[in-house]
C-alpha cells in the first residue's frame, strides 16, 4: 500500500470482529513503531501487549471501575464508556508508555516540560506508524487516550511506573466508517512569504 493511500484510508475503528490477530502481525506493528523518528534517537516508547480473554476482561473491568469512580465524584468521564466497548471487542490492546518519565516526576520545570514534549512527539510518531502498519495488514485500530480515566488502576495492574501515553486497540474491523471531517489546509496554515 502506498503511504499517502494508507494515510488517507486510515480510520478510527470502534467495532471489531471476534477473530484473533496473529502474533506476527502484532510484531510487525510494533516493529513499524520502532522505526519512527525520535528526538536524539532516544526511542522513548515502551509497549505492553494485552491479549487473551482473561487479561482483556481484567483491563475492561479496571477501565469501568475507573470511570465509575470518577462519576461517583461528579467528574464527567468523557467518552470512556463508549471507548471501553471497543476495547472489550478488540482482541489486542497495546499500551504505550514514555520510558523517559515516571509517575513520580509530577513537579517539573518548564525546560523539563519542553524536553518531555520531545519524547511525546516521538511516541506520537511511533503510534501513527502502528496505525498505518496495521492498516497495511488489513487490521483496524483505535488510538485511545480515554485510558487516562482509569490511569492509576491501569498503571498498577500493568506494573508500570512510567507515564502512560495512550493505548491502541487492534483487530479486524467490523465497520467501514467514511472519512471524518477535517479542516482544510488553508484553515490551519499561515504562509509567510
Ligand atoms: C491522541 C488521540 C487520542 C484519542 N483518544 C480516543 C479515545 O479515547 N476514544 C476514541 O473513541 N477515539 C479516540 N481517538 C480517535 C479520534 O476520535 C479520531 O482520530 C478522530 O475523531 C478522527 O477520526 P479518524 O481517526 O477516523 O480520522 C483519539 C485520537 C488521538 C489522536
Amino acid at each position: 500500500m502506498q503511504v499517502l493511500d494508507a494515510i488517507a484510508q486510515r480510520r478510527s475503528i470502534r467495532q471489531f470482529k471476534d477473530s484473533p490477530v496473529p502474533e506476527e502481525d502484532i510484531r510487525a506493528i510494533l516493529h513499524a513503531a520502532t522505526l519512527a523518528p525520535s528526538g536524539k534517537n532516544k526511542q522513548p516508547w515502551r509497549f505492553i501487549v494485552v491479549e487473551g480473554e482473561t487479561q482483556r476482561a481484567e483491563m475492561v473491568r479496571i477501565m469501568r471501575e475507573g470511570t465509575a469512580e470518577l462519576k461517583a465524584q461528579g467528574i464527567n468521564p468523557g467518552s470512556s464508556e463508549w471507548t471501553v466497548k471497543s476495547m472489550e471487542q478488540a482482541p489486542v490492546t497495546i499500551f504505550i508508555f514514555d520510558d523517559g518519565e515516571t509517575n513520580d516526576e509530577r513537579e517539573r520545570s518548564f525546560v523539563d516540560f519542553l524536553m518531555n514534549t520531545v519524547d511525546i512527539q516521538s511516541i506520537g510518531a511511533a503510534i501513527q506508524n502502528m496505525l498505518l502498519a496495521a492498516l497495511d495488514r488489513g487490521l483496524g485500530t483505535l488510538w485511545i487516550c480515554d485510558v487516562f480515566y482509569a490511569y492509576e488502576g491501569l498503571c498498577e495492574w500493568l506494573g508500570e511506573n512510567h507515564v502512560m501515553v495512550a493505548a491502541v486497540s487492534v483487530g479486524y474491523p467490523d465497520e467501514e466508517p467514511g472519512p471524518r471531517p477535517r479542516k482544510t489546509v488553508d484553515e490551519v496554515t499561515r504562509w509567510l512569504a
